[in-house]
């Protein structure tokens, strides 16, 4: 947002009114800056006695934010306003988390500034090495990110006063810095290789890359084409508004709760095949598919419900067109593959099941595309990484966007605890009756 645009605050332009019970609420109805208004239902309790249900909270909205923009008819993503497709192709991981943190894309000495912080947290307690080892060597690396980054706090509790902004601060740039190390430590762990330490010569993405494939016998030596293909890979992945994990994040903040312990609970929500494990189960089904001729059959399977069967990597709750991350996600897949000059056969039925799928009546009238881990699963395949790493790594670039809308709560001065209510469909008051007397 420039100068000359000053942010609206939600400002109330019209009113709803609401007639229940023969009790009447004007409630008012808030404009943000794009999209659709929002019918603020704060106080309908109060006035009728009814509450609102949503499940799934499709007609919801938790909060007011500056951060992220979705326009899911258009197929539109938006960091602080900025295209996605233009950050992708133009900026970097390191720059967009300064720009989901602070709001404007940073000057050429607040970018310097930024990067040198980040790259001076990315060391973790050298105690935290005794929690991995802790754990089971097959033990899914999620699982070993749920507990490790909620360990944190016990390390670095000189960041956990949330109600000190120099500490917030701190916190942001720790677990910024952190989750590369952390995420990493858990893949060497996997596969009985030493952790290699970060190295501060290195950018972020390619640190990141040394401390996944470098061993300490032989130089390791990266290759530029897929240091930038995963740099973007994080870029599309930092942030997407008020998505599952993002608002168990903001549910356990509200509490007061610390942003290491935070995150760890974004991290478990992240985990889910519905949210970032659909880019472990999307590869899978690609897998299980094997070659172009079995598609029909999965694409039968996918529209009989009773299958319990879904295409993964299709369909989102917002984007009812093509997702743009998936558009810029093709691209470098392509890019990634001819730099290797590696032919996924997978790539081949990603493509027919992407044409069959797109022209099926089913797909188009339910407005199913695929979504950004329909490719990613590939690439991160020709990157070298393992299916259990593929949630990881989404892991990774979310943080930012987790920190980013956190720091957003703690700022509001609207911000309290979050409670839903709920529809009470279970037993009316009854008596306790003795064991010897139920039937
Ligand atoms: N394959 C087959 N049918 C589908 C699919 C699919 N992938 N996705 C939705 N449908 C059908 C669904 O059965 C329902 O049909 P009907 O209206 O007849 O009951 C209709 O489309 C709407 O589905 P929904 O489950 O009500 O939609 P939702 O908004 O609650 O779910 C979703 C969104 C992403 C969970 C769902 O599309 C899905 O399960 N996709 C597969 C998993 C996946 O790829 N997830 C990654 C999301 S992108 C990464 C992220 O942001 O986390």
């Amino acid at each position: 947002m420039n100068a000359q645009d000053p942010a609206p605050k939600g400002d109330v332009t019209k009113t709803a009114n609401i007639v229940l019970n023969g009790k009447q609420s004007m409630m008012p109805v808030r404009s943000g800056s794009i999209g659709p208004d929002v019918v603020d239902v704060g106080r309908l309790y109060r006035d009728t006695g009814c509450f609102t249900y949503d499940p799934g909270f499709t007609s919801t909205a938790n909060c007011m934010s500056k951060i992220t923009y979705i326009d899911g008819d258009k197929g539109q993503l938006l960091y602080r306003g900025y295209p996605i497709e233009q950050l992708a192709e133009k900026s970097n991981f390191v720059e967009v988390c300064y720009t989901l943190l602070h709001g404007d894309l940073p000057n050429k000495v607040q970018y310097d500034d930024f990067r040198n912080t980040i790259t001076r947290h990315t060391m973790v307690h050298e105690q935290m090495t005794r929690f991995y080892t802790g754990f089971r060597r097959d033990a899914h690396p999620m699982a070993i990110m749920c507990g490790t980054v909620g360990a944190l706090s016990a390390f670095y509790h000189d960041s956990t006063d949330i109600n000190d902004p120099k500490q917030r601060m701190i916190a942001t740039h720790r677990i910024i810095a952190k989750m590369p190390t952390m995420a990493a430590m858990a893949y060497k762990y996997s596969i009985g290789q030493p952790f290699i330490y970060p190295r501060n010569d290195l950018d972020y993405t390619s640190n990141f890359l040394q401390m996944c494939f470098a061993v300490p016998c032989e130089p390791y030596v990266i290759n530029p084409v897929m240091a930038r293909a995963l740099d973007r890979i994080f870029t599309l992945h930092a942030d997407h508004e008020q998505n599952a994990s993002t608002s168990t994040v903001r549910l356990a903040g509200s509490s007061g709760a610390n942003p290491f312990a935070c995150i760890a609970s974004g991290i478990a929500c992240l985990w889910g095949p519905a949210h970032g494990g659909a880019n472990e189960a999307a590869l899978k089904m690609l897998e299980e598919i094997g070659s172009v001729d079995r598609i029909p059959e999965y694409v039968k399977m996918a529209k009989d419900k009773s299958s319990g069967f879904r295409l993964m990597g299709f369909g989102h709750r917002v984007y009812k067109n093509y997702d743009p991350r998936a558009k810029v996600m093709q691209a470098t897949c392509n890019e990634v593959l001819a730099n290797l000059n590696h032919r996924d056969p997978l790539l081949d039925v990603a493509r027919e099941l992407e044409r069959i799928a797109l022209s099926d009546d089913y797909f188009i009238e339910k407005k199913l595309y695929p979504n950004v881990d329909f490719y990613s699963g590939i690439v991160l395949r020709a990157l070298g990484f393992p299916t259990s790493m593929f949630t990881v790594l989404f892991s990774v670039a979310r943080t930012v966007g987790w920190i980013a809308q956190w720091n957003e709560m703690m700022e509001d001065p609207e911000q309290k605890i979050g409670r839903p209510r709920q529809l009470y469909v279970g037993p009316k008051e009854r008596p306790y009756t003795m064991i010897d007397r139920r039937a």
